[in-house]
């Protein structure tokens, strides 16, 4: 029940604010290793969200892997600690993220 209203208030804050997500990407520093449709130095998020499609956990783990950084999933590569994001923040990024079609 607490997850369906998490995911309710996620999705109608997408909705609403898609382009200040983008705009928190950018602050953030994401956008100099992720395109949306396009692979940099990490995968496109259209990929990351296409990969996850339908996981109810994927939502989670991968604001905790924002926060934490990590690699082989997508290949040698890591990505690093973001710690200049909350962990709300990283929540809002993965909602955002995985909204990308
Ligand atoms: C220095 C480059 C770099 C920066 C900065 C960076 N990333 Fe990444 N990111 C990567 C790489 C490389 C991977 C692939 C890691 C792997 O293969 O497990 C990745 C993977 C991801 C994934 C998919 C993880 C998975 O397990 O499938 C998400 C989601 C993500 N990044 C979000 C973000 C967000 C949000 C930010 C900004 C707060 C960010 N990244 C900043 C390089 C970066």
């Amino acid at each position: 029940m607490k997850r369906a209203l998490i995911i309710m208030a996620a999705m109608a804050a997408i909705s609403t604010s898609a382009m200040a997500d983008q705009a928190l990407a950018t602050a953030k520093n994401c956008m100099t290793c992720h395109a949306i449709d396009k692979k940099l130095v990490g995968p496109a998020y259209k990929d990351v969200a296409k990969k996850y499609a339908g996981d109810a956990k994927a939502a989670d783990a991968l604001a905790a892997k924002v926060l934490k950084g990590g690699s082989g999933v997508w290949g040698a590569v890591p990505m690093p600690a973001n710690t200049q994001v909350s962990e709300a923040e990283a929540k809002k990024l993965v909602a955002w993220i995985l909204s990308q079609k």
